[in-house]
């Protein structure tokens, strides 16, 4: 196999950089072309299987070897015994018809052994080098026990939080989502696929499956194309941009066609518009749920379907394995359909250098849990953390006593948060380790077991403690099993006696610092006001305990931004900041509260407005939402001109001063809003930001430059283009606030 990596290096070797990569290409698809030639039906759909294995297996199924044999499987997944990679692998590549490696895929989402913060706790940090470090240790770490491809990075657009996997999302923002897309892949594919630290990362699920109505898991999308393409497209789009190897179907229907049999998504958007060139797995069994779907009548079908649509890879169902043969014999699907799926496959097994070095390398150290990746963990959960309330208390002085209460200040597994089969929760450093490490006065008392706990049993003992100390800090939140797939919630509260806890807890005068561990915006209306701060951790992972001992007692700032608006009730949902304007827009002038109705009032006497009449038509905090503990003054916003051509890049000033006592950090936020369009525009879109680190006292010009290419927007035609017109443009701390100016736009 060595053969294939000298040709590229000899042919290389003769030819200037600018041509190096289409040889590259040429010599790989040459080398794909006679593997083909010589494999039957059979060795092909061998090729396009998946087998899910199960991890917790202690040994290796004598069925299962003989299928690698006979060149049935192409790769596997949740294979976590090294010794059963090995062995497996070696029959792949000795004994199997043609030879060809397999790949082991694993769900790595957010850390391998050295668990981050869940994907969307990683978004709060709008950081692209916190996505960055965190795939990569996750790459070194799982590449170390023969991991190769990952199912991940989720990036469904997600606007309801009611929706479990809304956790492992990058929130409600497809600007802030593509930025961190791309990281992600940088991250797990490191400098080049065929480094053995790199994995091939998989940008799933394609598409809309965060769009599940009432945010139910699996449910049904309708999504209009201008918002297939404006709003959940764009995250794939860059993380195909920067060479994702792998895309995953989603389990949910578009517009009636589940997505693993739909032609329009997998063919015209992935293959023709975006060019995409590496493999399409199907989702765990999406292929024959197409059966339940009501749009396949069997497997074969499904089947049929499915290869019609251009999935290349199946996983765990058998469709393809069972039926392929026979559907291309009846002239259903082609051989030359499923010869592009198997191209698709070994271009990747290539690309990753399978074919010259098909074992795990065993000098690649994996640390896990070494001091530089606990660091990266630490650090990401410091700059995930959201500050959304303080009156006055935090951060506290050094000797203050705490009181430690709540079920999540000592749940090591629980703030791992959902997807971490791999991290060993023995390695977590919960809150509670970390104040008994830095020698915090403090008592703990738990009052509550876990989050789910309604028993009152050991309230006393909380409020007892309480009140011998000068402030509680409660750590609250949803065990890890509440969030992620399938565990979608209706009310998105703290679950059990936790509120019920916490209003106790205030009346004991003493100030209480929340803080809330949970993979999703928590609903807190009813206890906002009991409590004096309120701290965003999410599932912070393996350094969550200690990230937030720092932040609680000022050795550091909470960093982060929220990637998501927080509703107020889950019947306010789904919520999402760039929603359009309405023909009746929402505003303070016409808005009456429900109780402010006069008994027996006229009916059309209210305002006819797009809101609640009884929350209103806001968020509890809005996206891009975050305190720090310092104070920031935004100040002359300035555009270039009045008037840009469409040529013209546009540049946009704002002053930022840091006007309270500590030096801070403040992500600066630019948002536009295209006034009128062919069809209607939102009423914001995110299109920069920057970290901005400011002495106390310091003043900072912030400039941001954007292209008119910035402004395009696909249209009901499907064109792609930004129109002329007038735009409005805010420069601010988050989506709600900021200093507004306006521009034109002229062709
Ligand atoms: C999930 C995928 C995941 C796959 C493999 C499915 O249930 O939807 O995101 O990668 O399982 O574990």
């Amino acid at each position: 196999m060595k053969f294939y990596l000298v040709i590229i290096a000899f042919v290389l070797m003769s030819c200037s950089q600018t041509k190096d990569a289409n040889i590259k290409h040429d010599v790989e698809e040459k080398y794909i072309d006679s593997i083909l030639a010589q494999m039957s039906i059979d060795d092909k759909i061998g090729q396009t299987n998946l087998r899910g294995t199960s991890s917790r297996a202690k040994t290796l199924s004598e069925a299962l070897k003989e299928d690698v044999r006979q060149g049935k499987v192409g790769a596997l997944l949740n294979v976590m015994n090294v010794e059963f990679v090995d062995e497996l692998q070696k029959i792949a590549v000795e004994e199997s018809p043609h030879k060809i490696p397999l790949i082991f895929g694993r769900d790595v989402i957010h850390g391998f052994k050295t668990i981050f913060p869940i994907p969307l706790g990683l978004a709060a940090s709008w950081d692209e080098n916190v996505a960055r470090s965190s795939s990569r240790v996750a790459a070194i770490e799982s590449s170390s026990v023969g991991i190769r491809w990952t199912f991940a990075p989720m990036l469904d657009i997600a606007r309801d939080s009611r929706w479990g996997r809304i956790a492992e999302s990058p929130g409600e923002d497809p600007y802030l989502a593509s930025v961190l897309g791309k990281a992600y892949v940088e991250g797990f594919q490191g400098d080049s696929l065929n480094n053995p630290t790199s994995i091939a990362a998989c940008a799933k699920h394609f598409i809309g499956y965060g769009a599940a109505i009432g945010g139910r898991d699996y449910n049904t999308t309708l999504i209009p194309e201008p918002l297939l393409r404006n709003v959940y497209l764009p995250p794939f789009e860059a993380a195909l941009d920067v060479g994702a190897a792998t895309v995953m179907t989603a389990f949910n229907e578009v517009n009636g066609i589940p997505a693993t049999g739909n032609q329009f998504l997998l063919k015209d958007i992935l293959r023709d518009e975006l060019k995409f060139d590496g493999f399409v797995v199907s989702d765990w069994d999406s292929t024959i749920e197409m059966i339940a779907h009501g749009y396949a009548r069997d497997e074969k079908h499904a089947g049929e379907l499915a290869a019609n649509a251009g999935m290349d890879m199946e996983m765990t169902s058998t469709a393809y394995q069972n039926n392929l043969k026979e559907l291309i014999a009846e002239g259903k699907v082609t051989e030359q359909q499923l010869d592009e799926f198997v191209k698709n496959i070994l271009r990747i097994k290539i690309r990753l250098g399978l074919f010259d070095e098909p074992y795990r390398d065993k000098t690649n150290e994996a640390n896990f849990y070494s001091k530089a990746h606990l660091d990266l963990a630490k650090e990401a959960a410091i700059k995930s953390t959201v500050l959304l309330k303080n009156k006055d208390v935090l951060p506290l002085s050094k000797n203050t006593k705490v009181a430690l209460i709540g079920p999540l200040a000592d749940a090591p597994l629980d703030q791992m948060g959902t997807w971490t089969f791999d991290g060993d929760k023995t390695h977590t450093v919960t809150p509670l380790d970390a104040f008994k490490s830095a020698n915090i006065n403090h008592v703990y008392k738990p009052g509550l077991t876990h989050s789910r706990d309604l028993s009152k049993t050991q309230f006393k003992k909380a409020l007892t403690t309480a009140k011998q100390c000068d402030v509680v800090v409660f750590v609250a939140g949803e065990e890890a099993i509440l969030s992620g797939e399938a565990h979608s919630r209706a009310h998105i509260n703290l679950p059990g006696a936790q509120e019920v806890l916490i209003k106790e807890l205030s009346k004991t005068g003493k100030p209480i610092v929340l803080v809330i561990m949970a993979g999703r915006p928590i609903t807190i209306t009813n206890i906002i006001n009991d409590v004096d701060a309120v701290l965003m951790t999410w599932h912070p992972g393996t350094m969550g305990g200690e990230a937030l001992q720092e932040i609680v007692f000022g050795l550091r700032e909470p960093e982060g931004r929220l990637p998501i608006s927080w509703p107020k009730t889950a019947g306010q949902l789904p919520y999402f900041y760039n929603h359009k304007n309405t023909g009746r827009p929402a505003n303070k002038e016409d808005y009456v509260a429900m109780y402010d109705i006069p008994v027996g009032a006229w009916q059309s006497s209210l305002g006819n407005d797009s809101h609640y009449l009884d929350i209103g038509y806001k968020p509890h905090f809005p996206f891009g939402y975050g305190l720090s503990y310092t104070e920031f003054r935004y100040d002359a916003i300035k555009i270039s001109k009045d008037t840009i051509n469409f040529n013209e890049d546009i540049i946009i000033n704002a002053t930022l001063s840091n006007i309270g006592k500590r030096d801070g950090k403040e992500i600066v936020q630019l948002y536009t809003q295209d006034v009128v369009g062919s069809i209607t525009r939102p009423v914001k879109e995110l299109k920069g930001f920057q970290h901005v680190s400011l002495k106390a006292g310091e003043t900072k010009e912030v400039t941001f430059k954007i292209s008119s290419e910035q402004l395009k927007f696909s249209n009901h035609k499907a064109v792609y283009a930004a129109e002329e017109g007038h735009f409005n443009v805010w420069v601010g701390p988050n989506s709600s606030s900021g200093l507004k100016d306006a521009f034109y736009l002229k062709k």
